[in-house]
């Protein structure tokens, strides 16, 4: 480890009262100078309750905008002003509006991973954290349109046992990767080792697991677990998470082509450039967008406790 380029680190978020949040997906390197770590919804809530004048979020724009959007009074920065997630692009305002004018009946359940725009159109946000428990305090006579992710939606929809939900045809490029063959193979290699998957994968993959749930859920099984092995079915990011955590636990990686490259843009220098003002980007989100974005993430937040 170089040391100098941490302490760097923590001398500048003095320095400029700033804090550095990271996801679980973030380079090992990066998760170790951040203050919090943690999946989209811990990320959410760290947001929200900031009293830091700067943020340097080390994640992707959407997960940045979030931050800006729950704690608009705080300057927020992307170090990797490219580092974006395709599945959020993958319906943008018009397309939405397009779709909720065919079911004018339905609220929207916005999945975290999407632009600030479509947050601005829908009823409510969820993260794969706590979609199943929003759902589950939506009447059951209400409709749901279901954005952007088909597997997450498909995933409430099993387990609520809706009949009227409505799923966009939107998926993580990197999650519909995992394959019932990588999942039968690692657990004939590994048969005492439990399989954690991310709602994400594709329904027939996880049928295939012992346990579905978002970055933060798997952190806190392997933690509370009497298991020792584990089979990791998402990005590869959160095996250092993990690993650092539980050093006596022994993880295996589905596969190495569970990598998402926008997550591995950033690096410890551009985290440096961010705080002393001269790299990354800052992230700004037009007020009437926020104010409605906001809107739904707080409800997220309120319907998750
Ligand atoms: P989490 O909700 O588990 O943080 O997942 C975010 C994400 O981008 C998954 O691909
Ligand atoms: Fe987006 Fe998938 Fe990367 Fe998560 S892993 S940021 S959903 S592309």
């Amino acid at each position: 480890m170089n040391s100098a380029i941490y302490d760097k680190i923590n001398r500048l978020k003095k320095e400029k009262h700033a804090v550095v949040l990271a996801h679980t997906y973030q380079p090992g390197e990066i998760q170790d100078c951040a203050d919090f770590v943690g999946d989209s919804y811990g990320l959410s809530v760290e947001a929200s309750k900031v009293t830091s004048e700067l943020i340097i979020f080390c994640g992707v724009r959407f997960m940045a905008e979030t931050a800006k959007i729950l704690s608009p009074s705080r300057r927020v920065i992307l170090p990797e002003p490219d580092a974006g997630c395709p599945m959020a692009d993958m319906i943008n305002a018009a397309e939405l509006r397009d779709f909720k004018s065919k079911y004018p009946d339905h609220i929207v359940m916005c999945y975290v991973n999407s632009t600030a725009e479509t947050k601005a159109l829908s009823d409510i946000c969820c993260t794969s954290s706590n979609a199943l428990k929003i759902a589950k305090k939506i009447a059951l006579d209400k409709g749901i349109l279901f954005i952007p992710d088909r597997h997450l939606g498909s995933w409430v929809q099993e387990q609520t046992g809706r009949d009227n939900m409505v799923m966009w045809n939107g998926c993580c490029p990197v999650h519909v990767r995992i394959t019932p063959e990588m999942l039968l193979d690692a657990r004939e290699k590994n048969p005492d080792a439990q399989i954690l998957i991310h709602p994400e994968a594709p329904h027939e993959c996880r049928i295939l697991a012992d346990h579905v749930l978002s970055t933060g859920g798997m952190c806190d099984l392997v933690k509370a677990s009497e298991h020792r092995e584990f089979i990791i079915a998402t990005e590869k990011g959160i095996l250092h998470t993990l690993k650092k955590s539980n050093p006596e636990k022994i993880f295996h990686h589905l596969s190495d082509s569970l990598t998402c490259p926008d997550m591995k843009l950033g690096s410890l220098d551009s985290v440096v450039a961010s705080l002393e003002g001269n790299g990354g980007q800052e992230i700004v989100v037009p007020p009437d967008v926020a104010e409605k974005a906001r809107f739904s993430l707080v409800k997220m937040l309120e319907m998750s406790v």
